[in-house]
Protein backbone atom coordinates (compact mmCIF):
# COMPACT_ATOMS: atom_id res chain seq x y z
CA UNK A 1 0.00 0.00 0.00
CA UNK A 2 1.46 3.12 -0.78
CA UNK A 3 0.03 6.40 1.70
CA UNK A 4 2.36 9.10 0.30
CA UNK A 5 0.46 11.93 -1.45
CA UNK A 6 3.23 12.01 -3.99
CA UNK A 7 5.40 9.58 -5.89
CA UNK A 8 8.10 12.08 -6.13
CA UNK A 9 9.97 15.18 -4.52
CA UNK A 10 11.63 17.52 -6.92
CA UNK A 11 14.12 19.91 -5.30
CA UNK A 12 15.96 21.78 -7.55
CA UNK A 13 16.16 25.53 -9.43
CA UNK A 14 13.36 27.36 -10.63
CA UNK A 15 14.40 30.07 -13.13
CA UNK A 16 12.88 31.85 -16.22
CA UNK A 17 14.86 32.34 -19.34
CA UNK A 18 14.10 34.98 -21.60
CA UNK A 19 15.55 34.02 -25.54
CA UNK A 20 16.50 37.02 -27.97
CA UNK A 21 16.43 35.59 -31.39
CA UNK A 22 16.86 37.35 -34.42
CA UNK A 23 19.76 39.71 -33.08
CA UNK A 24 20.84 42.11 -35.63
CA UNK A 25 24.04 42.94 -34.40
CA UNK A 26 26.17 41.88 -31.83
CA UNK A 27 25.82 43.81 -28.54
CA UNK A 28 28.62 46.46 -27.56
CA UNK A 29 28.69 48.17 -24.71
CA UNK A 30 27.05 51.78 -25.27
CA UNK A 31 24.91 51.01 -27.71
CA UNK A 32 21.74 49.57 -28.85
CA UNK A 33 20.49 46.62 -31.07
CA UNK A 34 16.91 45.05 -31.99
CA UNK A 35 16.11 41.44 -31.78
CA UNK A 36 13.20 40.36 -34.25
CA UNK A 37 11.86 37.45 -32.04
CA UNK A 38 11.59 36.89 -28.33
CA UNK A 39 10.14 34.07 -26.25
CA UNK A 40 9.83 33.78 -22.38
CA UNK A 41 9.50 30.70 -20.94
CA UNK A 42 10.04 28.71 -18.24
CA UNK A 43 13.59 27.53 -17.81
CA UNK A 44 15.66 25.41 -15.92
CA UNK A 45 16.57 21.61 -15.51
CA UNK A 46 14.85 20.71 -12.59
CA UNK A 47 11.55 22.17 -13.85
CA UNK A 48 11.76 20.61 -17.27
CA UNK A 49 12.54 17.38 -15.52
CA UNK A 50 9.70 17.72 -13.04
CA UNK A 51 7.29 18.66 -16.51
CA UNK A 52 8.01 15.64 -18.34
CA UNK A 53 7.82 13.36 -15.39
CA UNK A 54 4.63 14.61 -14.44
CA UNK A 55 3.10 14.56 -18.06
CA UNK A 56 4.39 10.55 -18.36
CA UNK A 57 2.11 10.34 -15.02
CA UNK A 58 4.17 10.17 -12.11
CA UNK A 59 3.00 12.24 -9.38
CA UNK A 60 5.49 15.44 -8.45
CA UNK A 61 5.40 17.90 -5.69
CA UNK A 62 8.22 20.69 -6.52
CA UNK A 63 10.51 22.30 -3.96
CA UNK A 64 12.96 25.62 -4.54
CA UNK A 65 12.61 29.16 -4.32
CA UNK A 66 11.52 31.87 -6.55
CA UNK A 67 11.14 35.58 -5.48
CA UNK A 68 7.99 37.51 -4.86
CA UNK A 69 7.59 38.80 -8.40
CA UNK A 70 5.75 38.09 -11.70
CA UNK A 71 8.98 36.39 -12.77
CA UNK A 72 7.69 33.74 -9.70
CA UNK A 73 3.95 33.77 -11.34
CA UNK A 74 5.33 32.83 -14.91
CA UNK A 75 7.30 29.62 -13.09
CA UNK A 76 4.33 28.54 -11.18
CA UNK A 77 1.38 28.77 -13.88
CA UNK A 78 3.74 26.42 -15.84
CA UNK A 79 4.19 24.01 -13.59
CA UNK A 80 0.97 23.74 -12.38
CA UNK A 81 0.08 23.64 -16.29
CA UNK A 82 1.69 20.18 -16.14
CA UNK A 83 0.35 19.21 -13.29
CA UNK A 84 2.93 19.38 -10.74
CA UNK A 85 2.07 20.61 -7.19
CA UNK A 86 3.83 23.59 -6.02
CA UNK A 87 2.61 24.25 -2.71
CA UNK A 88 5.94 23.29 -0.97
CA UNK A 89 7.53 26.34 -3.20
CA UNK A 90 9.11 29.05 -0.94
CA UNK A 91 9.18 32.63 -2.17
CA UNK A 92 11.92 34.32 -0.94
CA UNK A 93 12.15 38.34 -0.11
CA UNK A 94 15.60 38.74 -0.44
CA UNK A 95 16.00 38.04 -4.10
CA UNK A 96 14.16 37.60 -7.24
CA UNK A 97 13.31 34.75 -9.03
CA UNK A 98 16.20 33.82 -11.18
CA UNK A 99 16.67 34.05 -14.96
CA UNK A 100 18.80 33.23 -17.75
CA UNK A 101 18.75 36.03 -20.83
CA UNK A 102 20.22 34.06 -23.72
CA UNK A 103 21.17 35.93 -26.93
CA UNK A 104 20.71 33.50 -29.77
CA UNK A 105 22.86 33.42 -33.15
CA UNK A 106 22.02 30.47 -34.92
CA UNK A 107 22.99 27.21 -33.14
CA UNK A 108 24.82 29.24 -30.51
CA UNK A 109 24.11 31.37 -27.54
CA UNK A 110 25.33 33.92 -25.44
CA UNK A 111 24.12 33.66 -22.01
CA UNK A 112 23.65 36.04 -18.57
CA UNK A 113 22.39 34.11 -15.40
CA UNK A 114 21.09 35.50 -12.64
CA UNK A 115 20.37 32.50 -9.87
CA UNK A 116 18.58 35.26 -7.54
CA UNK A 117 16.43 33.19 -5.63
CA UNK A 118 17.53 29.66 -5.82
CA UNK A 119 20.50 30.12 -4.77
CA UNK A 120 18.80 30.74 -1.03
CA UNK A 121 17.55 27.61 -0.76
CA UNK A 122 19.13 25.57 2.04
CA UNK A 123 18.98 22.01 3.43
CA UNK A 124 17.00 23.48 6.13
CA UNK A 125 14.27 24.37 3.94
CA UNK A 126 13.26 21.18 3.25
CA UNK A 127 11.67 19.77 6.03
CA UNK A 128 11.26 16.11 7.39
CA UNK A 129 6.90 16.55 6.46
CA UNK A 130 8.02 17.73 2.69
CA UNK A 131 10.31 14.61 2.74
CA UNK A 132 7.22 12.18 3.94
CA UNK A 133 5.25 12.93 1.71
CA UNK A 134 7.00 11.62 -1.14
CA UNK A 135 8.44 8.19 -1.76
CA UNK A 136 11.45 9.28 -3.80
CA UNK A 137 13.30 12.36 -3.48
CA UNK A 138 15.49 13.60 -6.84
CA UNK A 139 17.82 16.67 -6.65
CA UNK A 140 19.23 18.38 -9.48
CA UNK A 141 21.46 20.78 -10.73
CA UNK A 142 23.43 20.98 -6.78
CA UNK A 143 26.61 23.63 -8.47
CA UNK A 144 23.87 26.01 -9.42
CA UNK A 145 22.12 26.29 -5.73
CA UNK A 146 25.03 27.33 -3.83
CA UNK A 147 23.40 27.79 -0.06
CA UNK A 148 21.76 23.83 -0.72
CA UNK A 149 25.48 22.38 -1.99
CA UNK A 150 27.42 22.40 1.57
CA UNK A 151 24.52 20.10 3.13
CA UNK A 152 23.41 18.53 0.25
CA UNK A 153 24.83 15.10 1.93
CA UNK A 154 22.79 15.40 4.68
CA UNK A 155 19.32 15.44 2.70
CA UNK A 156 19.82 12.40 1.07
CA UNK A 157 20.68 10.69 4.59
CA UNK A 158 17.55 11.98 6.03
CA UNK A 159 15.58 11.29 2.97
CA UNK A 160 17.46 7.53 3.21
CA UNK A 161 16.25 7.40 6.56
CA UNK A 162 12.63 8.17 6.50
CA UNK A 163 12.51 5.72 3.91
CA UNK A 164 12.94 7.18 0.46
CA UNK A 165 14.55 6.23 -2.50
CA UNK A 166 16.87 8.84 -4.00
CA UNK A 167 18.54 10.40 -7.48
CA UNK A 168 20.85 12.83 -8.14
CA UNK A 169 21.77 14.67 -11.22
CA UNK A 170 24.51 17.02 -10.84
CA UNK A 171 24.42 18.87 -13.67
CA UNK A 172 27.29 21.58 -14.77
CA UNK A 173 29.36 23.80 -12.16
CA UNK A 174 29.76 26.91 -13.77
CA UNK A 175 33.03 27.69 -11.22
CA UNK A 176 34.09 24.65 -12.40
CA UNK A 177 35.42 24.03 -8.83
CA UNK A 178 33.21 20.67 -8.53
CA UNK A 179 33.78 21.23 -4.98
CA UNK A 180 31.62 18.22 -3.25
CA UNK A 181 32.61 15.15 -1.23
CA UNK A 182 31.23 12.42 -3.20
CA UNK A 183 32.30 9.84 -0.42
CA UNK A 184 29.61 11.54 1.78
CA UNK A 185 26.99 12.12 -1.17
CA UNK A 186 27.10 8.79 -2.95
CA UNK A 187 26.10 5.94 -0.16
CA UNK A 188 22.92 7.47 0.02
CA UNK A 189 22.40 8.63 -3.64
CA UNK A 190 20.29 5.49 -5.21
CA UNK A 191 20.86 6.50 -8.82
CA UNK A 192 23.43 8.76 -9.49
CA UNK A 193 22.24 10.61 -13.39
CA UNK A 194 25.90 12.36 -14.54
CA UNK A 195 26.98 13.01 -18.36
CA UNK A 196 30.33 11.69 -18.68
CA UNK A 197 32.17 15.18 -18.33
CA UNK A 198 30.77 15.72 -15.14
CA UNK A 199 31.53 12.07 -13.87
CA UNK A 200 35.27 13.09 -14.65
CA UNK A 201 35.26 16.75 -13.08
CA UNK A 202 33.54 15.75 -9.95
CA UNK A 203 35.79 12.27 -9.52
CA UNK A 204 38.38 14.75 -11.10
CA UNK A 205 39.63 11.77 -13.67
CA UNK A 206 40.45 11.60 -16.78
CA UNK A 207 37.90 8.99 -18.27
CA UNK A 208 34.82 7.93 -17.43
CA UNK A 209 36.21 4.44 -16.92
CA UNK A 210 38.58 6.25 -14.26
CA UNK A 211 35.82 7.87 -12.52
CA UNK A 212 33.52 4.84 -12.30
CA UNK A 213 36.67 3.16 -10.61
CA UNK A 214 36.95 6.38 -7.97
CA UNK A 215 33.54 5.93 -6.67
CA UNK A 216 32.47 2.22 -7.55
CA UNK A 217 33.02 1.16 -4.10
CA UNK A 218 30.44 3.55 -2.54
CA UNK A 219 27.86 4.07 -5.40
CA UNK A 220 24.75 2.39 -5.94
CA UNK A 221 23.49 2.51 -9.19
CA UNK A 222 25.00 4.96 -11.76
CA UNK A 223 23.68 6.00 -15.37
CA UNK A 224 26.09 7.96 -17.28
CA UNK A 225 24.49 9.99 -20.20
CA UNK A 226 26.75 10.30 -23.21
CA UNK A 227 24.67 12.15 -25.86
CA UNK A 228 24.43 10.39 -29.15
CA UNK A 229 26.66 8.24 -27.94
CA UNK A 230 23.66 7.05 -25.29
CA UNK A 231 24.33 6.08 -22.10
CA UNK A 232 25.78 3.20 -19.66
CA UNK A 233 24.17 2.03 -16.77
CA UNK A 234 26.44 0.53 -13.78
CA UNK A 235 25.03 -1.61 -11.52
CA UNK A 236 25.55 -4.80 -9.28
CA UNK A 237 29.19 -4.78 -10.97
CA UNK A 238 27.89 -5.22 -14.41
CA UNK A 239 28.05 -2.25 -17.08
CA UNK A 240 25.20 -2.40 -19.23
CA UNK A 241 25.95 -0.28 -22.45
CA UNK A 242 22.56 1.04 -24.57
CA UNK A 243 23.09 2.87 -27.42
CA UNK A 244 21.33 6.15 -28.39
CA UNK A 245 18.24 5.87 -30.46
CA UNK A 246 19.22 8.26 -33.69
CA UNK A 247 16.79 10.47 -35.10
CA UNK A 248 16.85 11.90 -38.26
CA UNK A 249 15.03 15.01 -37.97
CA UNK A 250 16.61 16.26 -34.61
CA UNK A 251 15.52 19.76 -33.65
CA UNK A 252 18.04 20.73 -30.58
CA UNK A 253 19.16 18.49 -27.75
CA UNK A 254 18.51 21.04 -24.86
CA UNK A 255 16.97 19.14 -22.16
CA UNK A 256 17.83 15.71 -23.43
CA UNK A 257 19.67 14.66 -19.98
CA UNK A 258 16.36 16.00 -18.23
CA UNK A 259 14.21 13.85 -20.63
CA UNK A 260 16.60 11.00 -20.05
CA UNK A 261 16.30 11.13 -16.29
CA UNK A 262 12.43 11.61 -16.26
CA UNK A 263 12.19 8.18 -18.13
CA UNK A 264 14.43 6.19 -16.00
CA UNK A 265 12.76 7.76 -13.32
CA UNK A 266 9.51 7.69 -13.63
CA UNK A 267 10.23 3.35 -14.92
CA UNK A 268 11.93 3.23 -11.65
CA UNK A 269 9.43 4.43 -9.64
CA UNK A 270 6.92 1.34 -11.39
CA UNK A 271 9.57 -1.05 -9.96
CA UNK A 272 10.79 -1.48 -13.04
CA UNK A 273 14.09 -3.89 -13.64
CA UNK A 274 17.30 -1.19 -14.44
CA UNK A 275 18.07 -1.83 -17.27
CA UNK A 276 14.32 -1.19 -17.98
CA UNK A 277 14.56 2.16 -16.82
CA UNK A 278 17.48 2.45 -19.11
CA UNK A 279 15.51 1.91 -22.25
CA UNK A 280 13.05 4.35 -21.24
CA UNK A 281 15.37 6.62 -20.81
CA UNK A 282 16.90 6.50 -24.15
CA UNK A 283 13.80 6.86 -25.51
CA UNK A 284 12.51 9.35 -23.73
CA UNK A 285 16.07 11.02 -24.11
CA UNK A 286 15.16 10.67 -28.22
CA UNK A 287 12.08 12.16 -27.71
CA UNK A 288 12.99 15.27 -26.70
CA UNK A 289 15.21 15.78 -29.61
CA UNK A 290 12.27 15.89 -31.67
CA UNK A 291 11.01 19.11 -30.85
CA UNK A 292 11.82 22.78 -29.52
CA UNK A 293 13.50 22.86 -26.11
CA UNK A 294 13.35 20.30 -23.30
CA UNK A 295 9.29 19.94 -23.05
CA UNK A 296 8.16 20.46 -26.42
CA UNK A 297 7.42 16.91 -27.03
CA UNK A 298 5.87 16.18 -23.72
CA UNK A 299 2.93 17.26 -24.18
CA UNK A 300 1.19 14.20 -22.83
CA UNK A 301 1.17 10.57 -22.40
CA UNK A 302 -0.76 9.58 -25.45
CA UNK A 303 1.49 11.58 -27.63
CA UNK A 304 4.98 10.39 -25.74
CA UNK A 305 3.68 6.97 -26.36
CA UNK A 306 2.75 7.87 -30.17
CA UNK A 307 6.07 9.29 -30.83
CA UNK A 308 8.04 6.23 -28.98
CA UNK A 309 6.19 3.69 -30.92
CA UNK A 310 5.75 5.18 -34.34
CA UNK A 311 9.90 6.43 -34.05
CA UNK A 312 11.39 3.76 -31.68
CA UNK A 313 8.54 0.31 -31.82
CA UNK A 314 9.11 1.45 -28.20
CA UNK A 315 5.61 0.32 -26.79
CA UNK A 316 5.56 2.24 -23.73
CA UNK A 317 2.88 2.01 -21.35
CA UNK A 318 2.89 -2.02 -22.36
CA UNK A 319 6.88 -1.76 -21.18
CA UNK A 320 5.77 0.12 -17.99
CA UNK A 321 2.25 -1.50 -16.85
CA UNK A 322 3.68 -2.39 -13.40
CA UNK A 323 1.74 -2.15 -9.91
CA UNK A 324 3.05 0.81 -7.75
CA UNK A 325 3.86 -0.08 -4.67
N1 LIG B 1 20.84 13.78 -30.83
C1 LIG B 1 20.30 12.81 -30.08
N2 LIG B 1 19.56 11.82 -30.63
C2 LIG B 1 19.00 10.83 -29.89
N3 LIG B 1 19.13 10.76 -28.55
C3 LIG B 1 19.83 11.71 -27.93
C4 LIG B 1 20.47 12.78 -28.64
N4 LIG B 1 21.09 13.59 -27.74
C5 LIG B 1 20.87 13.02 -26.54
N5 LIG B 1 20.11 11.90 -26.64
C6 LIG B 1 19.68 11.02 -25.55
O1 LIG B 1 19.46 11.77 -24.38
C7 LIG B 1 20.32 11.29 -23.34
C8 LIG B 1 20.79 12.43 -22.51
O2 LIG B 1 21.45 13.38 -23.30
P1 LIG B 1 22.86 13.99 -22.88
O3 LIG B 1 23.16 15.06 -23.85
O4 LIG B 1 23.85 12.89 -22.75
O5 LIG B 1 22.54 14.56 -21.40
P2 LIG B 1 22.95 15.93 -20.73
O6 LIG B 1 22.01 16.92 -21.31
O7 LIG B 1 22.72 15.72 -19.26
O8 LIG B 1 24.39 16.16 -21.09
C9 LIG B 1 21.44 10.53 -24.02
O9 LIG B 1 21.91 9.52 -23.15
C10 LIG B 1 20.76 9.98 -25.26
O10 LIG B 1 20.13 8.75 -24.96
MG1 LIG C 1 22.39 17.25 -17.86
Amino acid sequence: MNDKQFDILVVGELNVDLILNKIEGTPVLGKEVFSRDMVMTLGSSSAIFANNLSVLGTSVSFLGRVGQDNFADLVCSSLEQSGVDISSLIYSSKSNTGITVAMSYGDDRAMVTYPGAMSDLTVDDIQDKDLNRARHLHVSSIFLQESLLPGVHLLFERAKKLGLTTSLDPQWDPSEKWDVDLEALLPNVDVFLPNEAELMHMTRASSVQEGMDKILPFCNHVAVKRGVQGAILYTEGMQIVEPALLNDDVVDAIGAGDSFNAGFIHAFLLNQPLTVCLETGIVTGAINTTAAGGTGAFTSMEEVSRLALDNYNFKLKDKLREEKV
